[in-house]
């Protein structure tokens, strides 16, 4: 029987894990934690665009002394249909961890499934859970390791990002507060458990759900794949950016989060991303820590 743990969504780590996770992710940026992954490799496939995941998974398996190799759906037998079974044995035999971004979730559990070595989750259609381990980080940056005192206030898309901070509440039990238009929930299985295990309220209503928030957060109203629907949903999100007037109802330490890629002025003002509340860079740095966090957790 393998022994090898996957990472595909936020509950396959328990709450002490993911705390744990957490506390090695501020060690590994303080230089405190110096373990390294000597030797290993990292396969990437990417069905899907990035920046920020490609580069802190390649730059952090550099830093932990082992290597990463970018595999893209343009160059790779997978792009053209060579089936996650065989992927999955074959990336098995050459490579000690698979991180993967691509579009239905299924995949990504049909090659944890077939692999012999740890998967990582980077972006599904429905979960985005390495970034929201860097989200948490931030959050502690400013308000401390008690993420259960907190609120987080969501607002716009039911996305892969509203999924994962549900799976975080349902986690770490902290307040969360969706507001989001009608149509666009997010996934009603992942709502129920979180509901079932903190404060989460899904509202139509941003000011609902920003009031006496301390964390603000939001994302693109259409993400990667939805291009097409891109017009219909800029109607649909009518009212959901997150502008000074919105923020103002928010505590008045409250910070602002967005994963990036952004769109100043749809759902986000310039003067709230570009403002003294935003935390975007830090945020995004701290996907660097959370993934070598995460590799050195599952491939160490
Ligand atoms: N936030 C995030 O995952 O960014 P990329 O799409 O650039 O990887
Ligand atoms: N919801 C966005 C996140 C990008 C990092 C998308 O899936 O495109």
């Amino acid at each position: 029987m393998s022994t090898k743990r996957d990472f595909l969504a936020i509950p396959n780590f328990s709450s002490e894990e993911l705390k744990a996770l957490l506390q090695r992710a501020a060690r590994l940026k303080s230089g405190a934690d110096t373990a390294q992954l000597t030797g290993k490799s990292l396969g990437m496939i990417f069905k899907k665009s990035s920046t920020r995941t490609r580069v802190s998974f390649e730059v952090g398996m550099t830093q932990l002394g082992g290597h990463a190799i970018f595999l893209s759906d343009r160059d790779s037998q997978f792009g053209r249909g060579e089936t996650i079974h065989d992927t999955a044995k074959v990336l098995s035999r050459f490579v000690d961890g698979i991180m993967v971004r691509t579009f239905a979730h299924a995949e990504v559990e049909e090659l944890a499934r077939h692999a012999s070595v740890p998967v990582i989750n980077a972006l599904t259609d429905l979960l985005h859970p390495c970034q929201i381990v860097a989200d948490l980080q931030t959050i502690a940056e400013d308000f401390g390791p008690d993420h259960d005192a907190r609120t987080v206030a969501w607002i716009g898309d039911g996305n892969n990002m509203a999924n994962s901070w549900l799976n975080a509440a349902y986690r770490l039990g902290f307040s969360l507060r969706l507001a989001c238009p009608v149509g666009y929930d997010p996934d009603p299985e992942i709502l129920a458990r979180a509901q079932g295990a903190a404060n989460v309220l899904l509202t139509r209503d941003p000011k609902e759900a920003v009031e006496g928030a301390d964390v603000v957060t939001t994302d693109v109203w259409a993400s990667m794949g939805q291009e097409d629907e891109a017009q219909a949903r800029m109607a649909a999100f009518a009212g959901y950016i997150v502008d000074d007037a919105l923020m103002g109802r928010a505590q008045a330490q409250a910070i602002f989060l967005h994963c990036l890629p952004a769109h100043r002025g749809e759902e986000v003002s310039a003067s709230v991303i570009d403002g003294p509340q935003s935390r975007i860079f830090t945020e995004a740095e701290n996907r660097l820590h959370v993934q070598k966090a995460i590799l050195l957790e599952l491939m160490g």
